[in-house]
């Protein structure tokens, strides 16, 4: 049972907070590439509860500040971008990509309210076609490079979710959550005549296991499921990667699904689709198409769920905008929730003892690229369907 005190610990994401100190040692995708364009060089980021502003200078720089300026807090994002940093659109303060205070107009030569006008920029890379922040301390450990990102032996395509309303913890939850695919894809899929689409999830589960899984680049847990019936099965498991990346297999794709907690109701989600085989050229790994998702709701502010989007949507966000974990109730399924709160209470306990988490990457020679094994069922059956899977 988890105490309210308990619940608070592990879910809120702010600064100061314990998950939210032990989130920001990771990295976590903002956007896709695309969105910062010539035309429009600046985006807003919500990133564990900060509102941070996204640019890129006329030299190619990429800069993550607080969006709101040191002088009068006016709104850096719609400042204006110049060559070597961005301007306040207030009164003009310029700051560059790394946070230096460059320019105060209208003050006297005052070098000590420049110094105290400097921001700390936040560390933005881009792999992958998409963004990555790291609001952690120094030392900044490696991105990690994920087979999907970066490998050219197959193709890849992006798709964002609408932002969930919901906190992070029921996302990744529902990631160790091996038989929520019965009911909640493969029956409702059937008995709203499109069980083809969920036939992979819609046999029966004969067992389940979970295992804690500690490599060297990365920790996590892995579930497996065990089917039976005509097209019985034993997977070779999806993998949660601590914290937020679930990987799993989505017809013949390969896909990463990462969890950005945007503050501690709203959750961004980047789906990062891998097609193994054909190969690719640099363009489609540096440059992916990208798809945003309509809304999981329809015009009555109901979920549609015609989707496995909109059917996990929904059971994440009616457990409420933070779930009362007080009042659970967990079975033997929860196991593997069990063991991803165990982790996290850990890796929370670990920081605060000063020591580094569970997963971080610090040597360049392990981070050439990342391969994960994951089941293959799925891609074998959606062959065998002739690709009869809908969108997820
Ligand atoms: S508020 Fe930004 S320059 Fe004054
Ligand atoms: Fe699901």
């Amino acid at each position: 049972m988890v105490s309210r005190e308990e619940n608070e610990t592990m879910t809120r994401v702010g600064p100061g907070t314990p998950a939210g100190t032990l989130l920001r040692r990771y990295w976590h995708p903002i956007c896709p590439a695309q969105e910062l364009s010539a035309d429009k060089p600046k985006k807003r980021i919500r990133l564990l509860g900060e509102n941070l502003v996204l640019f890129r200078d006329g030299g190619g720089r990429l800069g993550l500040l607080p969006e709101q300026c040191p002088h009068r807090s006016a709104s850096l994002y719609y400042g204006f971008v110049e060559e070597d940093g961005i301007r306040c659109p207030y009164h003009g303060w310029k700051f560059a990509a790394d946070g230096e205070c460059l320019e105060q107009p209208f003050e006297p030569n005052n070098p000590a309210l420049k110094k105290r006008a400097c921001q700390r920029a936040y560390p933005v890379q881009q792999l992958g076609g998409l963004f990555w922040a790291y609001l952690g301390p120094d030392p900044v450990p490696l991105l990690p490079r994920w087979s999907p990102l970066v490998s050219l032996e197959g193709t890849r395509r992006i798709t964002i979710l609408p932002v969930l309303e919901c906190n992070w913890l029921q996302i990744m939850e529902n990631s160790v959550d091996t038989t929520h695919t019965y009911y909640l894809h493969g029956h409702m899929m059937t008995m709203l005549g499109m069980g083809e689409k969920a036939a992979y999830y819609y046999r029966p589960i004969q067992n389940y296991e979970f295992e804690v899984v500690k490599e060297d680049v990365w920790t996590g847990v892995r579930k497996v499921r065990i089917y039976g019936g005509d097209q019985g099965e034993r997977e070779l498991g999806h993998p949660v990667i601590f914290p937020c990346i679930l990987m799993s297999p989505q017809r013949q794709y390969l896909m990463m699904h990462f969890r950005v907690p945007v503050d501690d109701t709203h959750t961004y989600i980047v789906r990062y689709e891998f097609l193994p085989g054909e190969k690719s050229d640099a363009g489609n790994a540096e440059n992916p198409p990208v798809e945003y998702v309509k809304p999981f709701k329809n015009e009555d502010g109901e979920f549609h769920l015609q989707t496995f989007g909109s059917q996990d949507g929904m059971a994440w966000e009616t457990q409420g905008a933070i779930t009362d974990r007080s009042r659970e109730l967990l079975g033997n399924s929860d196991r593997g929730i069990a063991l991803y709160r165990r982790m996290l209470k850990e890796q929370i306990a670990a920081v605060q003892e000063g020591k580094e988490p569970a997963g971080l990457i610090r040597d360049p020679a392990k981070n050439q690229e990342i391969k994960v094994q994951v089941s293959s069922g799925q891609a074998k059956m959606a062959r065998e369907m002739a690709d009869n899977y809908g969108d997820t």
